[in-house]
């Protein structure tokens, strides 16, 4: 672990992580259509829509829920509510770039990654300047490290303890 993981806090590193790991998966697809290589934007469009589902469903299951709950916000209104939308945008986004690839059209591939890239930056941003400090802060360093953990891919089922509610601390 990185200090600057421990000083940040394990639900913001753990996320940034992952919108970096986006950002560069996103970029090669652009680099690939670009380079008019359609097995090569194909292999990377299929890590970006592994890695993408599993963090918003993350997002959406865990990580809203637990802001929602400690900040005694009703689903539906405030910073989550929006950020849900955008998750909305994003998988619209993912659905024409499969269609695009699917048809064989690069420039439309295109086209719907530039979408994708005009929603992320502002999105990643509000969820990290917003939610992972709350997150991280309402948990303490250990909820937030079982949080952390839930994110992680692993080639076997979680551990017991990792499966159960996330409740924020006292
Ligand atoms: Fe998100
Ligand atoms: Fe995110």
């Amino acid at each position: 672990m990185r200090m600057q993981e421990l000083s940040q806090g394990f639900v913001m590193g753990a996320l940034s992580r992952d919108h970096e790991t986006v950002d560069h998966l996103l970029a090669e697809v652009l680099r690939a259509t670009l380079a008019a290589a359609p097995e090569r934007a194909e292999v990377a469009l299929r890590e970006l829509l592994s890695q993408i589902t599993r963090h918003m469903d993350f997002e959406e299951r865990i990580l809203f829920p637990v802001y929602e709950s400690a900040t005694l916000q009703e689903a539906g209104q405030g910073p989550t509510a929006l950020l849900r939308s955008e998750h909305a945008r994003i998988r619209t986004a993912l659905g024409e770039m499969t269609r695009a690839l699917g048809a064989g059209s690069l420039p439309a591939l295109s086209r719907a990654a530039c979408e994708l890239e005009a929603i992320l930056p502002g999105h990643n941003v509000r969820e990290e300047r917003v939610l992972h400090r709350v997150v991280d802060r309402v948990l303490g360093p250990l909820g937030a490290l079982v949080l952390a953990a839930r994110l992680m891919p692993r080639a076997e089922g979680n551990p017991p303890w990792l499966e159960g509610p996330v409740r924020p601390g006292p």
